[in-house]
């Protein structure tokens, strides 16, 4: 029987830091309200020119292959999770490829917003599973600092998301002590329109460019954050119980929790939830702010480099987002 491992992990970041008080430049906030209601002090935003979508997703695959051993020629299939691509289509992941010189592999783009790394995980452990991939490719990227409101009116958004790239090579292997364990996956569309990005869109039957004249703020992001936050704290402990409970196993078996970063209050109130230590628990919205489907391989990336993450720990992955979306996926390192 082939289980599924992730072998490598990398990050990349931006190198443009973006603090709460460049942000009071720009809109009526502070720093006080950002910390107090987010936990973020700064993130980053893509630099024009030099990074993209699929360039920052290079750069963190790269890594992650390197701490893989593992050429970029070996990898049979990529899975990108992503909600800014480059292009309203075809996805980053071609570009991706393209970038790494593997023509011919088959490319997957996912969406499923702050779920996305986790769903795409998912996908990845079902196609080794069944023999069909040895040596799979999962990334998250997002360039979200193009889609924010910078102004007061937007405030409420966009001083919580930043942009970012995390990538895990995931390999087949025989050895039942280092494999993702499961993964859990849930949606609920009754709420799609808690956190959007209406247009552009199909919906309405205009044509893009009608939308762009009738409506200068398409491509804004729209979020009840009230609501966001209500489901969030409930469906994380949920989901990660689910995975613990899969696998005959108890919170305190958990050595390192790596949540989406949506929200420090959230996430504290989740390890609350689940009796665990703040050592049990990755988190730096701090310093890179909520990267959707890039936070959980960022923070996996920089916990693993931190030696947080070590062969045959218990970790945990989870997420909530836009969808809503929330799932979770346990892995025996
Ligand atoms: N700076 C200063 N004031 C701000 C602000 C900002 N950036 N954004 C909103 N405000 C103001 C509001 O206008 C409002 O003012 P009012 O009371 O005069 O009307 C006040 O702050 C409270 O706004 P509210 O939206 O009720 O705040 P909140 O306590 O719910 O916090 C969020 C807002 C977004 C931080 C919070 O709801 C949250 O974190 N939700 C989850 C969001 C999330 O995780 N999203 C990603 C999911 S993957």
């Amino acid at each position: 029987m082939a289980y599924s491992r992730i072998t490598g992990v990398g990050h990349y970041v931006p190198e443009n830091i973006i603090t709460n008080e460049y942000l009071t430049t720009l809109m009526d906030t502070s720093d006080a309200w950002i910390t107090e209601r987010t936990g973020i002090k700064e993130r980053r935003y893509f630099t024009k020119g030099k990074d993209t979508n699929a360039s920052m997703a290079t750069e963190a695959s790269k890594i992650a292959l390197a701490r893989a051993n593992l050429s970029a020629t070996a990898i049979d299939f990529i899975i990108y999770a992503t909600i800014t691509p480059d292009y309203f289509f075809p996805g980053p992941g071609f570009i991706l490829q393209r970038n790494l010189g593997i023509a011919g592999i088959g490319v997957l783009d996912i969406r499923d917003q702050c779920s996305g790394f986790v769903y795409a995980l998912s996908v990845a452990d079902q196609f080794i599973r069944s023999g069909m991939y040895r040596n799979i490719l999962v990334v998250g990227a997002e360039i979200q600092s193009t889609f924010l409101n910078h102004t007061t009116e937007g405030r409420g958004v966009a001083v919580i998301f930043g942009d970012g790239a995390g990538a895990a090579v995931v390999q087949a292997t025989e050895d039942e002590n280092h494999r993702i364990l499961s993964t859990h996956l849930h949606a609920d569309g009754t709420y799609a329109e808690e956190l959007y990005v209406k247009e552009p869109g199909s919906s309405g039957g205009e044509r893009f460019y009608e939308q762009l004249l009738e409506n200068p703020q398409m491509g804004d992001v729209v979020m009840n954050g009230n609501a966001v936050f209500k489901h969030a704290v409930v469906r994380f402990p949920e989901v990660i119980k689910e995975a613990l409970a899969h696998n005959q196993l108890q919170s305190s078996d958990i050595d390192l929790l790596v949540p989406h970063q949506a929200n420090l209050r959230i996430a504290e109130y989740v390890r609350q939830q689940l009796g665990l230590t703040p050592a049990q628990v990755m988190t730096n919205i701090q310093y890179y702010g909520n990267t959707t489907a890039a936070s959980i391989p960022i923070a996996m990336s920089e916990a693993w480099e931190q030696g947080r993450i070590n062969a045959g720990d218990l970790v945990c992955l989870a997420a909530f987002g836009s969808g809503f979306t929330w799932g979770s996926a346990l892995l025996r390192w």
